[in-house]
């Protein structure tokens, strides 16, 4: 039986770090979008990889189990990738939270139940979530540790609190990084690592939705004025994922990474800071 890495979104981000990592692996793909599943399964078939296609709902717990039962029946599950996800533009505040924030928490601590000893994931919020202002201390505690069925109806989550999609993504993002934070603690006890990476604007259908949303224009002067002075690729992230999830990255636990050509900082200090 080989080792398994579960990876859920069948992205360009997700796929770039499934190569990376996923060599001499079983790899179960599970996207809500069995297509999606399918293609960059075939893709990575084709490359030498042993990937297989699942169709999966990230927002249903039922599902996430299901997926968890089908990798687990071929072997160990050693690693998990999550790079499911929808953006601003793509889907409602529901949606939004339903999948982005409580799908990702399910998904971490059902994974978290059944990790192999030594084993690694890391999942993706975004450098979305760094524009938000910084939460109370409580507020970022009931993120981190309010259990997975309760998370939706937090106070804080409700309509007359959440001004937009992009707000429910931001707090979604951010609810990511404090689940990170709380689960790596149960993962360690597996000897099990978990991290997180939040990418600034990488070049990938869901960037692409948003170019060409609402939000364009904001996207494109994002990376026109932060430091790098353009977007990222997906191999980039897979860059960090490959220290995060190697044994390079053995004293790396319960972390968020980010890795945006430097907007945040230019967001913060620099030309794009927002005028009062
Ligand atoms: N591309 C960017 O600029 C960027 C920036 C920051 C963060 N991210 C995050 O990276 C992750 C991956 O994004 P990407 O750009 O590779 O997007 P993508 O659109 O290429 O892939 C996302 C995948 O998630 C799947 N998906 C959506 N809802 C799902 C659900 N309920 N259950 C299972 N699968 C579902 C989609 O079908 C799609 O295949 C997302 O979490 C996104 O928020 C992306």
């Amino acid at each position: 039986m080989k080792d398994v890495m579960i990876l859920t979104g069948a992205g360009q981000i997700g796929m770039a770090i499934a190569r990376r990592m996923g060599y001499g692996k079983k790899i179960v793909i599970g996207d809500k979008s069995l297509k999606n599943a399918e293609a960059i399964a075939k893709t990575m078939n084709e490359a030498g990889f042993d990937a297989e296609a699942v169709e999966m709902d990230l927002s249903s717990r039922q599902s996430i189990k299901q997926l968890i039962e089908k990798a687990a029946s071929y072997g160990e599950i050693s690693m998990l990738v999550n790079a499911a996800g929808v953006s601003p533009s793509q889907a409602s505040i529901e949606t939004i939270l339903k999948v982005d924030l409580y799908g990702t928490a399910v998904l971490l601590e059902e994974v978290g139940k059944v990790i192999k000893k030594g084993g690694v994931g890391v999942t993706i919020s975004s450098q979305s979530g760094w524009r938000m202002p910084a939460l109370s201390q409580e507020e970022d505690e009931l993120l981190a540790t309010t259990p997975t069925e309760e998370l939706l109806k937090l106070p804080l989550l409700q309509a007359e609190n959440i001004r937009d999609t992009l707000h429910a993504y931001q707090m979604a993002k951010r609810c990511n990084e404090k689940r990170v934070m709380a689960e790596s603690v149960k993962w360690g006890e597996r000897g099990a690592r978990l991290n997180d990476i939040a990418p600034g604007i990488i070049v990938t259908p869901l960037a692409l939705d948003e170019f060409n949303g609402p939000r364009g224009d904001f996207y494109k002067n994002m990376f026109a004025k932060c430091p790098a002075g353009r977007p990222g690729t997906a191999d980039e992230v897979a860059n960090v994922a490959e220290l995060l999830m190697s044994d390079k990255g053995a004293f790396i636990t319960g972390s968020t990474f980010l890795i945006d050509g430097g907007a945040t900082s230019s967001y913060f200090y620099g030309p794009l800071k927002p005028e009062k």
